[in-house]
């Protein structure tokens, strides 16, 4: 059994800003895969923060509420934009390459539903060198990495986390951690969708884990499908593209935003040119195979090469098309999970001792709709903040007994060899592309109530399936097949609370669109949907949303 006061499970931003800020107590990073290969790597656009004396904080904080469609929780958001500025200079500070205006500035360039250019960048790479910063303070401040590790298991004792089992996937031992403290910053859960910009390591798993151990999951139905992703292959295309001054057409050669955003046109949020472009799409007026236009040829070389180098690399390496010339074609792909596991603003979450941060929380400073900039940010703020906590909870709390840990470790042993066992049954690929299918189908940017309920059901029919699903491979060294088997059934959990919040969710809201309800009703949905794990069905509580700041008001771009 290995020993810290402080273990972070992942490895991406939000893990290694905690990890800095708890680096004088014993703390380790477990992450699925090496930190420069998590998936903070493949954010793209910018991360948003006040810099500018014509910038405020307030106007950061109405912009992300704003964006939320009133769902995020205001004392979350006013901690976010607050801090906004602090982190992203420490984090210039630290190393970050960020891209410079002529005066020598940190250059910021306009994002979606944003009314001042707030997004800093490092040219289209912005994730890639944040990462790479934190990275190598982490290696300066001597944190421990176990890499290649799968957490399994949240191990608590009396309402009080103890520590994690993780299954070595270089050579398949199972090994307990004890902790004082964890924190979960394993990110999203993107890739139970078909389509989606996200890394495949992004199944959710950490979610599932937390939930079966007791830390319920909030606003899971609040999906989000970012406009502009690769046609064919889903690669993110940058909303940086379009704040660079880039737009949308149909095949009719129209610059279609202009019906449903007339103010921001391009730059709507998310949320608004996701529908915007699948109903182009559904109306026949997008491109054959369902894909718009993104065109960036009038920015010229010059811009587009200094500016956004890396999707005009992706257009070239996988669509075989060079933006200078031709355009891009695009579709909405999922793309960030605003719900997580529910952690108030400390990152502190139903189980004592259990902290979360990133995308694998939901603190919510993202509500309905995140806005493009925010979630860069939510790493650096909120994994510094959980870091903190998670050292002062440990520095006045003591190690459990081991027992529970020694136990979990023999029940998880129990339920790998159970599943290296078995000779025949369900193939894991046939359960997981089914659940894919039935998730972008049924659960995707429009809903309503016969879609999802049939999602609802085929969901609890795979889970049943499940239960009979074998692995060929009966290795132990990098067996990927195993890996993926024991990640389906937190994929399994995750797409039913997500089914189970957005069937509950009887309104339109954010990126939650239902056709059978198709306006927002404050007075009946103004709250948070909490989803807690139960032997027989999972339970739905609702909590009211925290407004310090902006009462809700209609929305319109
Ligand atoms: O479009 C983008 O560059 C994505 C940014 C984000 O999700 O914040």
């Amino acid at each position: 059994m290995f020993r810290h006061d402080i273990i972070i499970v992942g490895g991406g931003l939000a893990g290694l800003r905690a990890a800095l800020s708890a680096a004088s107590a014993d703390v380790a990073v477990i992450s699925r895969v090496h930190s420069l290969r998590s998936h903070s790597i493949a954010a793209q656009g910018g991360i948003n923060a006040v810099l500018s004396e014509n910038d405020r904080w307030e106007d950061h904080a109405f912009d992300t509420i704003k964006g939320s469609d009133y769902l995020a929780d205001q004392d979350a958001v006013e901690v976010l934009c607050r801090e906004a500025p602090a982190r992203l200079v420490e984090m210039e500070n630290w190393g970050t390459l960020f891209s410079r205006t002529e005066a020598g500035k940190i250059a910021q360039r306009p994002f979606g539903g944003a009314g001042f250019p707030r997004a800093a960048y490092a040219q289209d790479r912005t994730g890639h060198h944040l990462l790479h910063t934190l990275y190598e303070q982490a290696l300066k401040n001597g944190i421990k990495f176990y890499d290649e590790w799968l957490i399994t298991r949240l191990v608590v004792d009396k309402g009080r986390c103890c520590g994690v089992v993780g299954y070595n996937i270089a050579n398949g031992e199972v090994i307990g951690f004890q902790a004082k403290a964890v924190i979960f910053a394993t990110g999203g859960y993107g890739r139970i969708y078909r389509h989606s910009t996200n890394s495949i390591i992004n199944t959710g798993f950490g979610c599932a884990v937390a939930y079966r151990a007791g830390a319920p999951l909030e606003d899971m139905e609040f999906v989000q499908f970012h406009p502009t992703t690769l046609y064919g292959t889903n690669i993110l295309i940058t909303e940086g593209a379009r704040g660079e001054g880039g737009y949308l057409v149909n095949k009719d050669g129209e610059r279609f935003m202009k019906r449903y955003s007339p103010h921001l046109v391009d730059l709507a949020p998310r949320d608004i040119v996701a529908r915007a472009i699948k109903t182009e799409i559904n109306e026949g007026r997008g491109f054959e195979g369902g894909y718009v236009n993104l065109e960036l040829m009038h920015l010229g070389g010059g811009k587009i090469k200094e500016r956004l180098p890396g999707i005009r690399q992706i257009a070239i390496d996988f669509a075989n098309i060079d933006p200078i010339f031709k355009p891009i074609p695009v579709q909405p792909g999922q793309h960030y999970s605003m719900g997580g596991i529910a952690s108030n603003r400390n990152c502190e979450t139903a189980i004592s001792g259990f902290f979360a941060c990133g995308e694998c929380s939901c603190i919510s400073v993202h509500g309905a709709n995140r806005l493009g900039g925010n979630s860069l940010l939510e790493t650096i703020v909120f994994g510094k903040i959980a870091g903190e906590n998670a050292q002062v909870y440990a520095n006045s709390n003591v190690f459990l007994e081991k027992e529970m840990i020694e136990k979990a470790v023999v029940e998880e042993t129990n339920r790998i060899s159970f599943l290296l066992e078995r000779n025949k049954g369900e193939e894991f690929f046939n359960i997981r592309d089914e659940l894919k299918n039935i998730l972008d189908e049924n659960v995707g940017i429009f809903r309503n109530e016969f879609d999802l309920a049939i999602a609802l059901d085929k969901i609890r029919e795979l889970q049943k399936r499940y239960r009979n699903v074998y692995v060929r491979n009966k290795g132990v060294i990098f067996n990927q097949e195993l890996v993926n088997v024991i990640e389906l059934e937190g994929m399994l959990d995750v797409a039913e609370t997500i089914c189970l919040g957005a069937k509950a969710r009887t309104e339109s809201r954010g990126s939650h669109f239902r056709f059978d309800h198709t306006q927002r009703d404050d007075a009946g949905w103004l709250k948070h949907t909490i989803i807690t794990f139960m032997p027989q069905e999972p339970r739905i509580d609702f909590k009211p949303v925290s407004i310090t700041m902006f009462q809700p008001q209609k929305r319109e771009y």
